[in-house]
Formats: C-alpha cells, sequence, structure tokens
C-alpha cells in the first residue's frame, strides 16, 4: 500500500505525519489520556517498549514541555464549546478530516505551556530510539532480569546504589505498549504479547510507588480475564479501554491500572517473576461482595450478572472463587476520528513522509539483500528475459 492510499484508508497515520508525531500510536495514549486522567500529579515515567518513540513524545510535550493534549486539551475544547453555547465566543477548532491542522497549530501555539519541575522520562526498546528532549532512552530487552539494575540507574543516575535492587525514589506512571512481531498466527501471537505483559508488570511492580498506575497493551485472548484477576489483586482500580485510533478489528487493548497497592508481604523480584502460574497472596474478599455478587441463568438462557454496589469493579463469583471481569470502556471522543473509515481527500493533497522513519528495522537486513540483489522488480524482470 502506497503512502498516499495509506493517508486515505488510515486517517490516524496521515494526522500523525501532520501533527509531528513520530508514530499513530500517539493517539491511543492521548485518547486514554482523555478518559483516565493519566498524568495527573505524574512526573516520573517508565515508557517500557517505547520505539519509534511516539508515546515518549507525548511525555517530553505533555510533563516537559507543559503543552495541553489528552485530557487537559479535550476539557480546554470543552470549555470554549461552553463560551460559544453560552457567550457567543470564537467557535471551537472542529476537526475536518480533509483540512491541515494549521488552523489548531495556531491556536495551540498562543496558550501559555506549564512545564513540571522534576521531571524523569526513561523510554525502554530493543530497537534503537532516536533522542527526544528531557527522554533517557535504552535499548534493552524488557523481558531479561539485567535490564532492572539499567532502569533504575537510569531512573536515580545520582543516587543509584548497584547493591540495591529498590528503588529509592519510585515512579508515578508505567507504560507499556509492547508489541511482538505479529505472526498472524493467532494463539502464538497472543502467548507472546502475554509475555511481553508479564515482563512489563513485573518491571512496573519494582518501580511503582503505592498508588501508582500501570497502562498496558493486552491482546484480548481466551483468558485474557485470568490476568485481569491477578491485576487486581495488586492495583485498587482495573479497567480495559479501547481507544477509537485502535481499530475495532484488532484484538488489541490497554489494561489501565490505578492505586498500586501491593497486598502484604508482597515482594517484588525478577528471580521470582509474576507470571500467569504464579500465586499471589489474593486479599480476602469483602463480606459484602460475598453477597452482593450473583450470577442468574435466565430462562431464554441469558446469563444475569448482579454487579453489586461498587458499580466499576463488577465480579462474577464461581466455583469456590471469585473471578474479576474488567470493565471496558471505548475511549476518544466520538467527533474523533474512525480508525476504520476511509477519508476522502483533496486532489491537490502532497502524501507527507513519516516524522521519524525507522532507524535500525528489524527488516533493514532484507531490504540490504534485496537491493544487493538487483532489488525484487530487477530479479523479476531478469528471470522473464532467461525464460
Ligand atoms: C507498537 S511498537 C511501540 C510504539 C511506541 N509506543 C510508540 O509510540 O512509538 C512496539 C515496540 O515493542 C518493542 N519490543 C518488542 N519486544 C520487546 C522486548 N522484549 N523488549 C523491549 N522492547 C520490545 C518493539 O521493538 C517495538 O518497538
Amino acid at each position: 500500500m502506497g503512502k498516499s492510499s495509506k493517508d486515505k484508508r488510515d486517517a490516524y497515520y496521515r494526522l500523525a505525519k501532520e501533527e509531528g508525531w513520530r508514530a499513530r500510536s500517539a493517539y491511543k495514549l492521548l485518547q486514554l489520556d482523555e478518559e483516565f486522567n493519566l498524568f495527573e500529579n505524574v512526573t516520573r515515567v517508565v515508557d517500557l517498549c517505547a520505539a519509534p518513540g511516539s508515546w515518549s513524545q507525548v511525555l517530553s510535550r505533555v510533563l516537559i514541555k507543559g503543552e495541553k493534549f489528552g485530557r487537559a486539551g479535550w476539557k480546554e475544547k470543552q470549555q470554549s464549546t461552553r463560551d460559544y453555547v453560552l457567550r457567543g465566543t470564537n467557535p471551537p477548532a472542529v476537526q475536518d478530516p480533509e483540512a491541515t491542522l494549521e488552523g489548531d497549530k495556531d491556536e495551540k501555539d498562543g496558550e501559555k505551556p506549564n512545564p513540571r519541575e522534576d521531571v524523569r522520562i526513561v523510554a525502554i526498546d530493543l530497537q534503537p530510539m532516536s533522542p527526544l528532549e528531557g527522554v533517557t532512552t535504552l535499548r534493552a530487552d524488557i523481558t531479561h532480569p539485567s535490564t532492572i539494575p539499567l532502569m533504575l540507574k537510569a531512573l536515580d543516575p545520582a543516587t543509584y546504589d548497584p547493591t540495591s535492587t529498590k528503588i529509592s525514589n519510585p515512579v508515578d506512571l508505567v507504560i507499556s505498549d509492547g508489541a511482538p512481531d505479529v505472526t498472524g498466527l493467532h494463539d502464538l501471537d497472543i502467548y507472546v504479547q502475554s509475555q511481553l505483559l508479564w515482563a512489563a508488570l513485573n518491571l512496573a511492580l519494582c518501580v511503582l510507588k503505592p498508588g501508582g498506575k500501570f497502562v498496558a497493551k493486552i491482546f484480548r485472548g481466551k483468558d485474557v480475564d485470568l490476568l485481569f484477576a491477578q491485576l487486581k489483586v495488586v492495583f485498587e482500580r482495573v479497567r480495559v479501554a479501547k481507544p477509537r485510533s485502535s481499530r475495532a478489528s484488532s484484538i488489541e487493548a490497554f489494561v489501565v491500572c490505578e492505586g498500586f497497592c501491593p497486598p502484604e508481604g508482597f515482594k517484588a523480584s525478577l528471580d521470582t517473576p509474576l507470571g500467569a502460574g504464579t500465586l499471589i497472596p489474593a486479599p480476602e474478599a469483602s463480606s459484602e461482595s460475598k453477597e452482593t455478587a450473583s450470577r442468574k441463568v435466565r430462562g431464554d438462557g441469558v446469563i444475569e450478572i448482579d454487579l453489586g454496589p461498587e458499580e466499576d469493579e463488577p465480579s462474577e463469583v464461581e466455583d469456590g472463587g471469585s473471578r474479576w471481569i474488567a470493565p471496558f470502556l471505548a475511549c476518544g471522543d466520538l467527533s474523533a476520528y474512525d480508525s476504520d473509515a476511509t477519508y476522502h481527500l483533496p486532489k491537490d493533497r502532497v502524501s507527507l513522509d513519516p516524522v521519524q522513519p525507522p532507524t535500525a528495522p528489524p527488516y533493514k537486513r532484507a531490504l540490504e539483500m534485496r537491493k544487493l540483489a538487483g532489488g525484487a522488480y530487477g530479479k523479476t524482470k531478469g528471470r522473464e528475459a532467461q525464460s
């Protein structure tokens, strides 16, 4: 698919180039922030599986430069709509799929940025990442224990103690957009993705402060509710979210875990990492939730689940135990682009190049070898001439 046709079929791909984001993934984080206010009071963040770096760009622009995006940008838009309706001020900027974003940009340039103090952002990926203002980048494998000391040192270079595995100054937020190179074999892809998620979670458990947040990409497979149950043991709130910029056809979603509260006696360790089969001390279910949550099969076969009094924490009681059903939320303003739609573009429109092409993509060597062999078309022509 050429750049131009991809521009039409993927509004977020086009928008990312126009707004200067390194990848369309930036909109996923921004839309998650719109819903969950992820960056409120946040100054220390670890971005796992960060290359090419659009999530780190969001962090850098929101925390270091103090620009208003995501929740803060959305609130501002709501306010200008209210002002327009009630006081007849200038109309709010409307997203027009066929327009460039210059107008919006001018408006944003006029706003006063509000940078935060003592910000620390560490980004980790297997792939090299081009530098970003205020972001420490590490090239490392998040599934390998040797990444822990590297991460701790990058977070606190001045006070880092190599003999201790405990962080002196814990972080507010860990985000992970990790994804393997998908094979198309769903079960295998889901398994590899889940291993990345467990690795991200284990790193998060080592560095998060009480009350901290963890956001990670998941592939919604068959037994994903087991994962939610595990997460629910160490976080007060666990929700699953699907941003509007994530295609409906994709099994991708994000777990948003808030209020880090490890059970008493739990010690994060990469020697005995938490994984799909690990048992962690489950907190006693409160007598209230035991009494109220219930599951009833109606005459017509429909299962009704009584979610009890806590609206956002429904649970389903099963034989001898309880399984958490994490609430599922679609997020992103309804006026935002639909990632599954195709948009018409003006005829004279020029398709832009990506903001930051991959520095060393896994397919780089394959491209070099193909070039040496005369390129795909050269080879085909050569064969045709021989036959
Ligand atoms: C979807 S991309 C991340 C996009 C990124 N959030 C952004 O906004 O630009 C997934 C990334 O996961 C990384 N990754 C996969 N396995 C990894 C591992 N074991 N350790 C570190 N990074 C890994 C890949 O190199 C890739 O860059």
